[in-house]
């Protein structure tokens, strides 16, 4: 993440009785949705990238899965950094440059900003530009001398931190969202992030931990069906950006547990043979034919710490609740 080619603007976007926001857009929506779409749908088993949930109305569906009262790891996560976030700040130390990986709604943000001794600034990123705004603007003003920069960019994708004078750089990235990779990949972007934050920086990940299969299953597959409205809203989208002729109420969401890798998977199952046209190319899908949509790795303690390991970073520290559902990690 060195290069700067492919930010596309900056903008100053004024917000009332403080200083204006200095927004970064390296419009990561411009881009490859059609195409990884295309290739996604041709492949076998078919798949959708997982990132591709995340336009104004995916990210708003989230914040609804939140809510649910199924959907034990944002409580559970609120709840670990609202009894330990003294301890991170005191962790992390003072004039830290906070950047926040998909900081979505920047929901659990909040309690760390107010426990940590006089931050330098807060960098949110995220690939949904219109909820990314929302949640700075909202935040600008909750805090209104913390200098907020947000940056809309695919983090898997190049961009650059804004830079600030900070006696350390912190990536923040709750959420289990490190989950949505596969392993190999999870390594390589830590090791990424090591980059990013650099020699003396420091990451708070929030890691979902191994359990109840039956607890797992409830989580991702609420009965109110919030989930699976966020599962199809990426067929909304290929419809809505794309243009695609597709029927999303032609498919079910499937959650299933997949003891051997040790993950959560969402699919999206063809209710009946049925094709999805993208432009000139027809995708044919037969009946119970599945696209795989997202996966969301569990991971014991020893499992995660190994793999930080192989990443170049040293577990110093890890904040868990009492049921051990959740952990807040610290890596140095
Ligand atoms: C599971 S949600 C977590 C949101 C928030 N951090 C939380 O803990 O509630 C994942 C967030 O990461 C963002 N995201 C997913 N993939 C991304 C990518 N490749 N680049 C940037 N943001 C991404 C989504 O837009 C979303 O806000």
């Amino acid at each position: 993440m060195s290069s700067t080619d492919v930010l596309r603007e900056v903008q100053h976007i004024p917000i009332e009785g403080r200083s204006p926001l200095r927004f970064y857009d390296y419009a990561p929506d411009t881009g490859s949705f059609a195409e990884d779409a295309r290739a996604g749908l041709s492949a076998v088993p078919k798949t959708l990238p997982a990132k591709y949930f995340y336009d104004a109305r995916g990210s708003a569906l989230f914040d609804d899965i939140c809510r649910v009262p199924a959907y034990y790891p944002t409580r559970t996560e609120l709840e670990i950094m609202q009894v330990h976030a003294g301890d991170m700040a005191l962790a992390v130390g003072a004039e830290v440059l906070v950047v926040e990986y998909g900081s979505g709604s920047s929901l659990k943000t909040t309690r760390l900003l107010d426990a940590l001794a006089n931050p330098a600034a807060y960098v949110p990123v995220d690939i949904s530009r219109e909820h990314l705004l929302n949640a700075a603007r909202r935040l600008a003003r909750a805090y209104p001398s913390l200098p907020v920069l947000p940056v809309c960019a695919d983090y898997t994708a190049p961009f650059n931190v804004p830079e600030v004078p900070a006696k350390r750089c912190v990536a923040y990235y709750p959420g289990s969202t490190i989950g949505n990779f596969e392993p190999a990949s999870a390594k390589a972007f830590l090791r990424e992030m090591r980059a990013v934050v650099g020699q003396h920086g420091a990451a708070l990940i929030g890691v979902d931990l191994q359990k109840d299969p039956a607890v797992l299953q409830a989580a991702y597959d609420d009965e109110a069906g919030v989930t699976a409205a966020f599962n199809k809203n990426i067929l909304h989208r290929m419809a809505r950006e794309l243009g695609a002729a597709v029927n999303p109420e032609a498919f079910t969401h499937e959650a299933r547990y997949n003891a051997e890798e040790g993950r959560m998977e969402m699919h999206l199952v063809s209710d009946e043979a049925q094709t999805i046209q993208i432009g000139e190319e027809a995708f044919a899908l037969a009946a119970g034919e599945s696209i795989h949509t997202e996966n969301s790795y569990k991971y014991t303690l020893q499992g995660f710490a190994a793999l930080a390991g192989e990443a170049g970073w040293t577990v110093a520290d890890v904040w868990t609740d009492e049921q051990a559902y959740f952990s807040v990690q610290y890596l140095t």
